[in-house]
């Protein structure tokens, strides 16, 4: 498995188109949301309970007001596992419906509204750069008895499934300090992919000093890690980023505290180290919208997440005396998370209602089945 080119995990992603009459993409982009609105309600209703659409917490308003369901990566992916409908339509992006497909039955369809919804972080690792790190990792030791390796849940399947195979798990930004609670229980060492940030805020909440946590640059020779820094490492972190998130800084925090000493700020963790620190609370889309919304009338805060989250919050805060907000100067937005607009969901629902099935997103069996063991693993220790 380790050091080949052919790698033994594929995936395949189906557009599959059911029927003769499939309805084309073509016919519904130039259709105003407010149509689409209108349309999206009815077909909802025609497919009844044999639908279910999840919508992440970024998504943009109006497709965020159809989803059933709403949450973080976590929430979803147990809403998926527990959903009994025929249609699982996942209103977020490529990994999260993978996932979806993975956690329900065979019979089940996952279903992500536009297939150009990726996310550019999980794109920072790949099954062959991992098989590459883990060869050269076992130079310096024997990675199958001393390394955990966890993939944050923003990865494509087969590096769950990389996970699944090798003794690991995924983890995501509500769960990383359990997962690697059971990662060192299990070994003496984690590699950590593909966020950085995630792996490098958690163990140093953890308790971890920073020195402990090395770089892993996956462009170089061994990580461009010497095997001393190996040796002496306990999280080697993956060297990859959302580039949403890099664009809060520390001084934003400085500049607001200045002008609001009472202030609170809240970041998600896959902001960088310094921003995290800086924050009062830091955790995951889910949490950020708890601790705003369970705190006091008059409140004021400092969010460090995406625009659309963000927004969404200060809208339903304002009506409560609460203030939000957000952290960067220009918009942040998750531009992959804005590919799904209310065109291509109607496209999507009056397919279904038509009988025809487009955009399903199935993982190969072999992978599949390895994934999901880490998947467990990580849902076993969440709860
Ligand atoms: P959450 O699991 O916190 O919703 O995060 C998902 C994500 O992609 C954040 O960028
Ligand atoms: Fe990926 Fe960042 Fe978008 Fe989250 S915000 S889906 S990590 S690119």
């Amino acid at each position: 498995m380790v050091g080949n080119n052919l790698s033994p995990y594929r995936l395949i992603t189906d557009n599959l188109i059911m029927g003769i009459n499939a309805l084309s993409i073509d016919d519904f982009l130039s259709l105003d949301d407010a149509e689409c609105e209108r349309r999206i309600v009815a077909a909802k209703a025609a497919l009844g309970e044999r639908l279910v659409i999840l919508g992440h917490h970024y998504q943009r308003e109006e497709v965020f007001k159809h989803a059933d369901f709403s949450g973080d990566s976590l929430k979803l992916s147990r809403q998926a596992a527990q959903s009994g409908a025929e249609y699982i339509v996942f209103c977020g992006v490529h990994f999260m419906a993978e996932v979806a497909d993975i956690l329900s039955a065979p019979e089940q369809i996952a279903i992500l509204p536009d297939l150009a919804a990726g996310c550019s972080m999980a794109d920072m690792a790949d099954i062959e750069k991992v098989d590459k790190a883990w060869g050269e990792l076992s130079a310096v030791l024997d990675p199958d008895q001393d390394v955990t390796p966890i993939t944050y849940i923003n990865s494509a399947a087969d590096l769950k499934a990389f996970c699944g195979s090798h003794g690991g798990i995924v983890c995501t930004s509500s769960n990383a300090e359990k997962v690697l609670e059971w990662a060192f229980n299990q070994r003496e060492k984690v590699l950590f992919f593909p966020d950085q940030h995630l792996g490098r805020n958690t163990g140093f909440r953890m308790g971890m000093r920073l020195e402990e946590m090395v770089t892993w640059d996956f462009d170089k020779p061994n990580g461009g890690l010497s095997e001393e820094d190996v040796r002496k490492a306990k999280i080697i972190l993956w060297d990859g980023f959302c580039s949403v998130h890099q664009q809060f800084h520390s001084e934003h925090i400085d500049q607001f505290r200045a002008s609001y000493p009472d202030g609170k700020v809240i970041a998600h963790p896959e902001c960088a180290y310094e921003v995290c620190e800086k924050s009062d609370e830091v955790g995951s889309t889910e949490l950020i919208i708890k601790k705003v919304k369970a705190s006091a009338a008059g409140s004021r805060w400092l969010v460090g997440t995406e625009v659309n989250l963000v927004n969404r919050l200060a809208q339903e805060c304002k009506a409560e005396g609460k203030f939000v907000h957000y952290m960067a100067p220009i918009v942040c937005m998750c531009s992959t998370m804005y590919r799904i607009d209310p065109q291509h969901l109607l496209w999507i629902l009056e397919n279904l209602v038509k009988g025809n099935v487009v955009n399903q997103i199935k993982v190969l069996p072999e992978i599949a089945d390895q994934a999901r063991l880490a998947l467990e693993r990580m849902l076993a220790v969440s709860y």
